[in-house]
C-alpha cells in the first residue's frame, strides 16, 4: 500500500474547482499491477471500467462483461491495495431490473474491495441509484455517451449537440446530484455543455471528451499507454508507446532464445559438487 492519504468518495464530492480544489486525476485499471502503478503515480481515483470488456478481454463493445468478470477484475485492483478511491463498475443489466438487484450487486462489487460504484444513465435510473444510496454506498454516475446505451444510441456520438438534448442532459446532472452521488463523469459532450453541468451542479464533473472545464479527467489506461487496439478517440492524450516496448522486448527475448542466448550460466541454478560427480549414475 502507498503512503499517500487514503481518498474517499466524501473527499472527492468536495472537490469543485471553482472552489479552489486540484483538478482530479482518475484513471482506468484492470489487474493488480496497473493497480499499484497507477496508484504508485498519485491518481485521486482508480475505476475498474467495464471497458474491461474491450480493453482486456478483446470484446467489441462493453455490453460483454457481467457480474463475474467484474467482480473478479475488482478484486484484483483491490490486491493492490491503492490509496486512491476505487470505483468499480456496474456492467448492462446489473442495475436496469429491480433496485433490490441492483443493491445486491453493487454490494458484491464492494466486497470486493471498491469502495464507490459507478453506473450509467439520468434520471431513468434514480431508483437504482437510490436504492444502492439507501444501502450506504456511494454512487457516481455517468451521462453523455454512455457505451452501455450503444444500440439504443445508434452508435458511439457525442451526445448533447443540440439545445433540447443538452438540456435533457443538464437535468440529469442535476437529478443525480439531488439524489445525493458524489460525482458525476461526462462522456463525449461538448465543451460548452461540459462547462455549464460543472458551474451547475454542486459535485464535481469528470470528463472524458468533454473539454477543459471539468473538475477532473479520467481516461483508460491503455489508451493512454498506446497499449489499445482500437483508433484512439481524439480526446485521448498518449502519455508513452508502451505496446511497442513490449513488443520490441518480446522480440529480443525471442531472438535470445532462438540463438541459444537465453538462459546465460548466471542465469542458471548450478548443482553441488556431489550433483555433478554422480550425475552419470542415475
Ligand atoms: O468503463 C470505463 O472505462 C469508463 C470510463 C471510460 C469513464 O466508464
Amino acid at each position: 500500500m502507498s503512503e499517500r492519504e487514503v481518498v474517499t468518495a466524501t473527499a472527492i464530492r468536495v472537490r469543485k474547482r471553482a472552489a479552489g480544489a486540484e483538478p482530479i486525476a482518475m484513471i482506468t485499471a484492470y489487474d493488480e499491477p496497473f493497480g499499484r502503478l497507477v496508484d504508485a503515480a498519485g491518481v485521486d481515483v482508480i475505476l475498474v471500467g467495464d471497458t474491461l470488456a474491450e480493453i482486456v478481454l478483446g470484446h467489441e463493445d462493453t455490453l460483454h462483461v457481467g457480474m463475474e468478470e467484474m467482480v473478479h477484475h475488482v478484486a484484483a485492483v483491490s490486491r493492490a491495495r491503492p490509496s486512491a478511491l476505487l470505483v468499480g463498475d456496474l456492467p448492462w443489466l446489473s442495475y436496469h431490473l429491480e433496485p433490490t438487484e441492483a443493491v445486491r450487486n453493487a454490494a458484491r462489487i464492494v466486497r470486493a474491495g471498491a469502495a464507490a460504484v459507478k453506473l450509467e444513465g439520468g434520471r431513468r435510473r434514480l431508483p437504482a441509484v437510490e436504492a444502492i444510496l439507501s444501502a450506504e454506498i456511494p454512487v457516481m454516475g455517468h451521462l453523455g455517451l454512455t457505451p452501455q446505451s450503444i444500440h439504443a444510441m445508434g452508435g458511439y456520438r457525442v451526445q448533447g449537440r443540440q439545445l433540447e438534448a443538452a438540456r435533457e442532459l443538464l437535468e440529469d446532472a442535476k437529478a443525480l446530484a439531488a439524489a445525493g452521488c458524489f460525482a458525476v463523469v461526462l462522456e463525449g459532450v461538448p465543451e460548452v455543455l461540459a462547462a455549464k453541468v460543472t458551474a451547475e451542479l454542486p459535485i464535481p464533473t469528470i470528463g472524458i471528451g468533454a473539454g477543459p472545464a471539468c473538475d477532473g479527467q479520467v481516461l483508460v489506461i491503455h489508451d493512454l499507454l498506446g497499449m489499445s487496439k482500437r483508433p484512439a478517440p481524439k480526446f485521448v492524450r498518449r502519455y508513452g508507446e508502451v505496446g511497442e516496448i513490449v513488443t520490441a522486448a518480446v522480440a529480443r527475448y525471442c531472438a535470445d532464445v532462438r540463438a541459444g542466448d537465453f538462459p546465460s550460466d548466471a542465469e542458471s541454478y548450478h548443482g553441488s559438487k556431489e550433483l555433478v560427480a554422480g550425475l552419470g549414475e542415475l
